[in-house]
């Protein structure tokens, strides 16, 4: 891979103001493109104004959703240091989606390169106050312009930067949730273990329902209608009296990033995690029993969304009192804190 050629804007945005951020709402003055071609390798890495990408109208992402992306943050510690929250993991990640997906993966030194040139040339973007960060949005798109239903010979990578807050307007006050049994998230065998567009697009419909009836996101169950596999865009965990349980990977369930670090968190705390499959059945006998104390989602968005409610079959569940629990607290407290530094590293979590 050559070097990166950066062309800067002439015209850079006044920042947004960081108490009003929301998520997702505000672009950076730059994104990074790069481009591969079958046969021809990864070519054309740039830093550039952030505009409209040109592409094809018969590009194999319009037609047959040949879309990936990831989610990840980097943070200014309290010394002006900028770090990255576990980037290897996401590029593993992404590498492992874009082999589902039949696109090219960038080489991870490509995809660490345009991260860290895109986020020096952008800094100042990164917001100061607690509980802000700049979010990060590596994509892949199969670009070749091609009707025939195959895997597209053209992949472009392309990262864009946002100044967020919290990912929920509840902040981390406890969410309402429906438990979803019309719509499906994900199949065994289908796209629910990689992080494709197609799974976003095909929650959206449920997600618009459950608001329509006042619920802030879905609980997402399997084919049989029982399994919990995923709360909105989170992976979910249970906290009842004697274990801590979230659903194992079964290939329909991301591995989300906050996940596997509340996972090595609780184990080095020797708190009784558990990765096993868990039903809605389970989960609504062991709360009539006084059994479940938290429910929460994780995410790089929101990093702990605490579940105050939960729909199933016509009743309302209210979990801890509707209030966020201890457990799910301090996990969102230690893991900003490693994030913004505050805390040491102990795991190695921080490029
Ligand atoms: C996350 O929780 O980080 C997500 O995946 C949500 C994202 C799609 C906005």
């Amino acid at each position: 891979m050559s070097d990166i050629k950066t062309t800067l804007t002439t015209a850079p945005k006044a920042l947004p103001p960081s108490d009003q951020l929301g998520f997702g709402q505000y672009f950076t003055d730059h994104m990074f493109v790069a481009k591969y071609m079958e046969g021809k390798g990864w070519y054309d890495a740039q830093i550039l104004p952030y505009g409209p990408l040109p592409l094809d109208p018969g590009a194999s992402v319009f037609h047959y959703g040949q879309a990936l992306f990831e989610g990840m943050k980097a943070f200014r510690q309290a010394d002006g240091k900028i770090v990255f929250f576990r980037p290897e993991f996401n590029h593993d990640r992404m590498a492992q989606g874009a082999e589902r997906m039949c696109l090219e993966a960038p080489p991870l030194d490509l995809f660490m390169q345009g991260l860290h040139e895109l986020v020096k040339v952008d800094q100042r973007w990164i917001p100061h106050e607690p509980n802000t960060a700049l979010y990060i949005r590596p994509t892949l798109i199969g670009t070749e312009s091609f009707l025939g239903v195959r895997p597209s010979r053209e992949t472009m990578f392309f990262i864009l930067l946002s100044p967020v807050g919290s990912y929920y307007s509840e902040g981390t006050k406890p969410v309402k949730i429906w438990t979803e049994e019309k719509y499906l998230r994900a199949a065994p065998g289908g796209l629910g273990a990689v992080k494709a567009g197609a799974n976003y697009a095909s929650s959206l419909k449920a997600a618009l329902e459950a608001k329509k009836k006042g619920y802030a996101q879905v609980l997402w169950l399997d084919v049989e209608h029982q399994g919990i596999e995923e709360v909105g865009t989170m992976n979910v965990f249970f906290v009842f009296k004697n274990e801590i349980v979230t659903p194992a990977l079964n290939g329909s369930i991301l591995n989300g990033g906050t996940r596997d670090a509340i996972i090595e968190l609780l184990h080095s705390k020797n708190l009784p995690i558990v990765e096993r499959k868990i039903t809605i059945t389970e989960v609504v006998e062991r709360l009539q029993k006084g059994e479940l104390l938290e429910a929460f989602g994780t995410g790089t968005a929101a990093v702990i969304s605490p579940i105050g409610e939960l729909h199933y079959q016509g009743k309302d569940w209210v979990i801890n009192g509707g209030q966020t629990g201890e457990l799910s607290t301090k996990l969102y407290n230690e893991i900003t804190s490693i994030q913004r530094g505050q805390m040491p590293d102990t795991q190695g979590w921080i490029t």
